[in-house]
């Protein structure tokens, strides 16, 4: 089975309780289930990890070669600031789908800038959880296309 490995960035973890007029009620854990359940029903298999730590997140990217058909990831903040995770990105031969649940071109200025986005496959923003489930069937049809 084809497995995809889903990485949530800095302070997602605080999801339903953070900035509740930003990103709305919906929890990690809520987000997790939508996209376990999409995946189940598409026969993917899902890792996901959420981590505050820089340094994690591009681990786990630098050992995706050969374990995994895609990323989906939300950098949260280090979209608008880690060279590191883009540079871990570019380094793996596999593609990446970008997901934030605000639309970060109508926020702060610093956040119009995604240095994620150029090394992605697509981004998608705006849409709450919606643009979690979104991104995953993006990263699915990727893979189902590359056969
Ligand atoms: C975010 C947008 C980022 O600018 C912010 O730092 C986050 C969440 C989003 O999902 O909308 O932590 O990635």
């Amino acid at each position: 089975m084809k497995k995809i490995l889903v990485i949530h960035g800095p302070n997602l973890n605080l999801l339903g309780d953070r900035e509740i007029d930003v990103y709305g009620k919906v929890t990690l854990t809520q987000i997790n289930s939508s996209l376990k359940r999409l995946a189940q029903k598409k026969k993917i298999q899902l890792k996901i990890i959420q981590s505050n730590h820089e340094g994690k997140i591009v681990e786990v990217i630098g050992e995706t070669k050969g374990k995994f058909s895609a990323i989906l990831i939300n950098p949260a903040a280090y979209t608008h600031t880690s060279v590191a995770i883009r540079d871990a990105i570019s380094a793996v031969p596999v593609p990446c789908v970008e997901v934030h649940l605000s639309n970060i071109y109508q926020r702060e200025e610093f956040r119009h800038t995604s240095l994620i986005a150029p090394v992605a496959k697509g981004q998608v923003c705006g849409f709450g959880l919606m643009s979690y489930v979104l991104g995953l069937e993006a990263a699915i049809s990727l893979i189902k296309n590359k056969k």
